[in-house]
């Protein structure tokens, strides 16, 4: 049966015009049937000129795995690809995914999110057209302890990535990613495993692209690479290949030389160390001074109300 995909292809294929009869032969389904999926992809957040006389033309501005090909250089982070135009969460799709044996490295990527989840429960705004709604499937042969590093990496990763394509990006401890002093990126990361190994990790990332809004409540914190740099043309599917390079360059440098030159690179990206501090943790509240990443990717506090305090987990905030 003749899906959206394959119209997809066809048109990407094409680079330029295609006729409408030029597509129903080559898939050998009536110009009707062509026009369905066409408007499926528009409804997705695709631009596709419709001219009559010419046929279609596809402006590649999604996700989907061909349109990362030009510029994606893993051997092995993001070869298995899920696209899923709506899903509720792309960590929900990947735990499944990883639960049933996807590989190390597997991908999967939604244009919608519809109950996209952030850290402590909150909710993670994810409309279409807009983000890289994104989730990897990792199979580290870590302890269990070291799982924190994954997420540190990950920072590191992201940040180097946004780097490479021009824009000033930060992390602020663990793995908050800003840019102009506000968030751009976030991560959720999600362990499966037993006390002596760990079986797979999810990376959930969110990284805000083209929305040129943002929801009220975090209009004042948070921005989106399109905000920060209104006159810069962003390619969702280039900021997500180029993120992956950077991200299985950094896991390949975890695995073969342990974290002390991930701490290194995150070091050398963070905004938060020097910076007054609010952190708030289960049990309190508090102010002081950023201190230290440590060996072990804990947060060393100096309080305001005397002592130093060690962060495991928790959220800091800019004070
Ligand atoms: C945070 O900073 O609170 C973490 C946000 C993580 C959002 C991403 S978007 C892709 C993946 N799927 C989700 O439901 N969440 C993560």
């Amino acid at each position: 049966m003749v899906k959206r995909d394959d119209v997809f292809r066809l048109l990407l294929e094409a680079g330029d015009f295609i006729s409408g009869e030029a597509l129903s032969e080559r898939l050998g389904v009536s110009r009707a049937a062509v026009w369905k999926h066409v408007k499926g992809l528009q409804s997705e957040g695709y631009t596709i000129e419709a001219v009559r006389n010419r046929g279609y033309r596809l402006l590649p501005n999604g996700v989907r795995q061909e349109e990362l090909f030009p510029y994606l250089q893993t051997k092995w982070l993001g070869r298995e690809y899920k696209y899923l135009a709506e899903v509720d969460s792309t960590n929900i799709a990947a735990k499944n995914w990883a639960a049933a044996r996807a590989a190390n490295g597997a991908v999967v990527v939604a244009d919608l999110q519809t109950q996209g989840r952030g850290r402590l429960g909150r909710a993670w705004s994810s409309p279409s057209g807009t983000g890289l709604w994104l989730s990897l499937v990792l199979r580290p042969r870590l302890a269990p302890e070291r799982a924190p590093q994954i997420s540190l990496t990950t920072a590191v990763g992201v940040c180097e990535g946004l780097k490479e394509l021009g824009y000033q990006a930060g992390v602020k401890w663990p793995n908050d990613i800003y840019i102009g002093g506000r968030k751009i990126c976030g991560m959720l990361t999600e362990m499966h495993g037993s006390m002596e190994s760990v079986e797979w990790v999810v990376v959930g990332i969110g990284i805000n692209c083209l929305n040129r809004e943002l929801p009220p409540e975090i209009q004042d914190t948070a921005t989106s690479l399109a905000i920060a740099e209104p006159d810069k043309p962003v390619l969702r599917a280039q900021v997500a290949a180029v993120v992956l390079n950077q991200l299985e360059k950094y896991y390949t440098i975890l695995y073969e030389q342990g974290f002390a030159e991930i701490r290194r690179r995150w070091l050398e990206n963070n905004i938060t160390l020097g910076k007054r501090v609010k952190i708030s943790t289960l049990n309190e509240t508090f102010f002081g001074e950023a201190l230290d990443m440590q060996e072990d990717g804990s947060l060393l506090v100096k309080r305001e109300d005397g002592g130093n305090f060690t962060l495991v987990t928790g959220d800091v905030f800019f004070a």
